[in-house]
């Protein structure tokens, strides 16, 4: 069997504190049944205030290199793919360099929104199969609760924080990526946003109080457009990476909402139990999401050596992405 790039370690982390729905009931006008039915998330996890981007991306980091075999000394490349870095710059990418020791890697950060993490899969694997990279870690991390507006019962009950990192490496045994399809579409960049704090919009008291340094979200058309987009990647990662869809061990599509899951699991013919879903724990995670999505199925053995995976992702940008790999 050819060898290509696989991913040989997979780590995740989320933090200790938890978010139910009730206790959202007691901070804006919601309740525990019209998130669970509108959404399927149930709670979702809270960073500390000294848990960071960086510091949950390093402890994902850590589990992924250490299940790879891999030394950080030994890392080539780290991407950080978040839209919620430590701070506009430097990159989150070389905070998470330092504090891991990886002395020799490049580094920097990503950003496509919740489909970050598929972004760097497929750079990361570019630098691989041409062989000027032998380890590259990639990390989908994000403290969303940072940039959430806790008025806004519209967002504040969707999204949680945490990260999740893969080990990439060319491999003698297994295939590894098969195919992957990536897009974008900046027309429907106001739909999914945080209008302040770029250079547009600078940080002054007026924007502070307008509020516009918290995500801003049209739920109904990113529905829509997720559920079109995340279906047409995929069929055609299907179609070029020569599987049918009942060949697929395990999907692992983003973790927004369970009816945006359920949408696209219909329209591409998939059994209810080919599908992960963890978003009644942790919510949306945005550019972590499919990490520890993909974490949690590898840890409980769902996904084993050998199996065909389809994930699936959708994001601000708008950006959407899809990957059969081999596993
Ligand atoms: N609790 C109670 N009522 C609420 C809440 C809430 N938390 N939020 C909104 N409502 C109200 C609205 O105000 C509206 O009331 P109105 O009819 O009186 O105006 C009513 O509920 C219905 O709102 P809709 O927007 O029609 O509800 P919808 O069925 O579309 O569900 C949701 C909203 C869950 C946001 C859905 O549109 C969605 O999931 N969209 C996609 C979101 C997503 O996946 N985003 C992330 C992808 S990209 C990324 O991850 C960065």
């Amino acid at each position: 069997m050819a060898g290509g790039c696989a991913i040989t370690g997979i780590g995740s982390y989320v933090p200790q504190r938890v978010l139910t729905n009730a206790d959202l009931e007691k901070i804006v006008d919601t309740t525990d049944d019209w998130i669970t039915s509108r959404t399927g998330i149930r709670e979702r996890r809270m960073a500390a205030e000294n848990e960071h981007t960086s510091t949950m991306g390093i402890a994902a980091a850590q589990i992924a290199l250490e299940r790879a075999g891999v030394e950080a000394a030994d890392l080539d490349l780290i991407i950080v793919a978040t839209i919620t870095p430590d701070m506009p710059f430097p990159a989150t990418a070389c905070i998470v360099q330092q504090e891991l020791g990886a002395t020799k890697a490049a580094a920097f950060d990503l950003e496509a929104a919740c489909t970050g993490f598929l972004y760097a899969l497929e750079i990361s694997r570019q630098f691989i199969d041409n062989g000027m990279y032998q380890n590259v870690l990639v990390i989908g991390a994000e403290k969303l609760s940072s940039i959430i507006d806790w008025k806004d019962r519209n967002t504040c009950v969707l999204f949680g924080d945490g990260a999740g990192a893969a080990v990439l490496q060319s491999r003698a045994d297994s295939r590894g990526v098969l195919a992957t399809r990536l897009g974008s579409d900046g027309s429907k960049a106001d739909i999914l946003a945080m209008p302040g704090g770029g250079c547009r919009q600078p940080a002054t008291v007026d924007s502070v109080n307008e509020r516009i340094h918290f995500l801003k979200m049209e739920g109904k058309e990113v529905f829509k457009n997720a559920v079109n987009a995340m279906t047409g990647a995929a069929k055609e990662v299907l179609e070029r990476s020569g599987a049918g869809i009942e060949d697929i061990k395990c999907v692992i599509p983003h973790q927004a909402n369970q009816r945006i899951i359920s949408a696209v699991g219909e329209r591409l013919g998939t059994r209810d139990d080919q599908v992960f879903v963890n978003l009644h724990k942790y919510g949306n995670t945005s550019a972590a999401s499919v990490a520890i999505a993909l974490d949690e199925a590898v840890s409980t053995g769902i996904i084993e050596q050998g199996d065909l995976i389809l994930i699936i992702a959708f994001g601000a940008g708008l950006t959407w992405g899809a990957t059969v790999l081999e596993w």
